[in-house]
This record gives structure tokens, sequence and C-alpha cells, in this order.
């Protein structure tokens, strides 16, 4: 079922109802969201299954969020703008133009009320994306603020790497701990040739410069793309050798806007798995909080292999994060129908139990699955609206 049939089309917020809204979806949660999950007699999968039959009732100060399928959320990615100045050709091949009549990107005072609201519901680790977070001139002063926000103890950044030669150190100190660089490939021709820069040098340096500003947690993207740049697999494997980073091999998306595109140069992750096992190395079993991603090691390697198959069968079963975009728009899954606006419940601090209750009244209607399977992407037009 997709996310727009949820409750028998029943009016969601927007920007103007929000606030008035949360009544009519508490009616129809019958405060079943509300049942807390904080027994260690019992298992995971027990817990999920009495949550869903409402045996387990909690204190009311707890305020963890569950879906109706059992998950539990602790990870807000938060796009903090739209813009990027990078074109990459399965994302914004024509480069980032802003839409006519855009409101501005949630302002740095809108974004300290969200994270607060959401370390209340016990949300503990944030990644901040674009666009291209680094196009904001506050950039620095988010991470400070989301780092400083009491119960977050991890901030994260996806970023394009452009300006991390200037920056790696500042934002270390604003309290950084993780840093995911998109880098498709490791050949400069390619490179340019899939994001419209010829800036290779330049983002490996801020990668180096991020290694040594000493950023906890620093993990490469690499998107596949069949025909452009399935020959730079050994050249990864080489990176990681000595440097202590993540590659993560991220399997391409279908968008609204990429259809073609994607036809001719969508690769499976399966084939990149194959490769993998058959020169040494060796998937790593997964933390129970752990996202997406497939790790593997192997002896003699400083670094990692990751990859990421959105196409796998249990891919959503492990989803533990929500998105919010540069408007406030809570995006329920990634390949969601629509977002629901919070922006009018983060203009003072005041507003924090508003924003929490209305976020447990969304968070039922969120799918077991997204339909990229069936070649339902919802209303994702390409990633950069909402990162990846
Ligand atoms: N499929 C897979 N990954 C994508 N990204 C952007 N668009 C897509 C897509 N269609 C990746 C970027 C970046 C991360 C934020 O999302 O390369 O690494
Ligand atoms: Fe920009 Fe990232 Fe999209 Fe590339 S994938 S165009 S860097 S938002």
């Amino acid at each position: 079922m997709s996310q727009g049939q949820g409750a028998q089309a029943a009016k969601v917020p927007d920007a103007s109802t929000a606030p008035s809204v949360i009544s009519a979806l508490r009616t129809l949660c019958q405060g079943q969201c509300r049942k807390r999950l904080a027994s260690p007699a019992l298992s995971v999968a027990e817990k999920r299954q009495a949550h869903w039959k409402g045996e387990v009732a909690l204190p009311d100060t707890a305020s963890f969020l569950v879906d109706s399928h059992g998950r539990r959320f602790e990870y807000l990615r938060l796009s903090v703008t739209e813009a990027c100045n990078f074109r990459c050709t399965y994302c914004l091949p024509n480069g980032y133009l802003k839409p006519a009549g855009l409101p501005q990107a949630l302002t740095a005072g809108e974004i300290r009320n969200l994270v607060a609201g959401f370390a209340r519901m016990g949300f503990w680790k944030v990644r901040l994306t674009g666009g291209e977070p680094t196009t904001r001139n506050d950039i620095v002063e988010l991470v400070e603020t989301v780092a400083r926000t009491p119960g977050i103890r991890k901030v994260g950044l996806t970023t394009n790497g452009y300006r991390l030669r200037k920056i790696a150190r500042e934002l270390r100190m604003a309290g950084l701990s993780a840093l995911n660089i998109s880098i498709d490939s490791l050949d400069a021709g390619r490179f340019e040739a899939i994001t419209g820069q010829p800036r290779l040098s330049e983002v490996l340096e801020g990668l180096e410069a991020a290694l040594s500003a000493g950023i906890p947690s620093i993990k490469v993207n690499a998107v596949l793309l069949r025909d452009q740049n399935e020959r730079d697999l050994e050249g990864f494997l080489e990176f990681v050798r000595e440097r202590p980073v993540s590659v993560r091999f991220i399997e391409l998306m279908r968008t609204g806007q990429n259809e073609q595109y994607f036809r001719r140069h969508h690769l499976s992750a399966g084939a990149i798995q194959f490769l993998l096992a058959r020169s040494g190395w060796q998937p790593l079993e997964k933390d129970p909080g752990a996202g997406p991603a497939l790790e593997y090691a192997r002896p003699g390697y400083r670094g990692r292999i990751g990859v990421i198959a959105p196409y796998s069968k249990d891919f959503c079963e492990s989803c533990n994060r929500l998105r919010v975009s540069s408007q406030g728009g809570i995006r329920l899954c990634l390949f969601g129908e629509r977002d629901f606006s919070l922006r009018p419940l983060l203009q003072d601090a005041s507003q924090l139990e508003e924003l929490v209750q209305t976020v447990h009244h969304l968070i039922v209607r969120k799918a077991e699955s997204h339909l990229l399977q069936e070649g339902n992407y919802g209303n994702t037009w390409n990633l950069s609206a909402i990162g990846g």
C-alpha cells in the first residue's frame, strides 16, 4: 500500500493545518502509537508484535518513535538546502535551478527547534544533507547547533566535498562526527563526466583534510553506473587499503527524472557483491541499529567496502530513519508520496510538545516498504531535494 492510500485518505497536515489536525490523526491511530516497548524480557520480534497488538504500555514520559511495523526511529536526515553546484548525471544533469517562489530554506533557529523535538523522541543521530549542504554559509554553525542539542550524540554531513579542504577542521571543531563524501570515480575524466565538475583532486584533498582533522567516521559514496564507473572498482579497493575509510557502492535508484538514464546505467548491487566475495572480502555481521549498508572487510585493508542495495528484498526492514526537507517537510519514506510540513511547529521553542505529538501521529502512516521494485518512486523527482 502506498502512503497516499493510508487511513482512508484522511486529511493530513500541510503548512496551514498542521497544528489543528493532531486530534484528527489521534482518532485514527487510537493511541496505538503511544504504546512503548521497554520490557527487556521480550525479544525484538515479540516487542514488535506486542507493540502492534497494544499489549505493552510504557510510561507516558517515554517518547520513542515506533511505527506500526515495529521499527524504531532514531536517525534524522535533514536536508538544509535543495541547491547544489554539481550536475551529477543521475541527479541534476542540467544543474540546480531554483523553482520560482520557493521559500527560503529552514533557518538556523527553525533547525534548532526541529532537532530539539526529534531529540525528545529519542533521536540521537542527525545527518545534514542537501542538495549540497556546504553551499550554505552557515553550515559550520548548523553543525554546532545540532551537536549541542541535548541527546544528540552523532552529527553527520553528506557532501560532494568541494569545500572540505577549507572547512574540514572547522566542521570537526563544531562537533561533526561522521562525514559522507560523494566520489563516483577516482579517474579525473570520469569524475568530471559524471559530476560536470573538474574537481576530483580538490575533493580528494578535502577527504585528506577530513582525515587529518580527525573526523571519526569517513565514508565515500559511489553510485554504481553501468558503462561509467564499473572500471573503478579495483581503484576503490586499493583506495581503502591504506585509508581508514569506508567506500560504499550505492545501487542507482529510479527517480521521476532519470527514467531513460536508469534503464541505460542501472547496475545491480549483486554484481559487485559477487566480485567482492570472489576477491576475498568478507561480509560483516550487522549491528542491530545499523542502517541498510552491508559491510565487507578484508585482512590487510584499513578501510571497508559497503554495498547499499535499495532493490533488495529486505531493504526496508532495518529502516531507522526519517527525512525532513529543507522546507521543513517530513518525508516518511525516501520514496513516499508527499511531505507533511512541520515548519509551522518550528517557530518557537515552546512548540516542542506539539511537534513531538504531531510526529507521533504521523508515524503510523509510514508504509512497510517502498515500491521501487514495482517502478513506483513516489514523488521523488530527484534526490537533490531530500538528500540520499
Ligand atoms: N540513486 C542512488 N544514489 C543517488 N544519489 C543521488 N541520486 C541518487 C540516485 N538516483 C546519491 C549521491 C550521494 C547521496 C546523497 O545520494 O551520489 O552520494
Ligand atoms: Fe549535487 Fe549530490 Fe545531486 Fe550530485 S548527487 S548533483 S552532488 S545533490
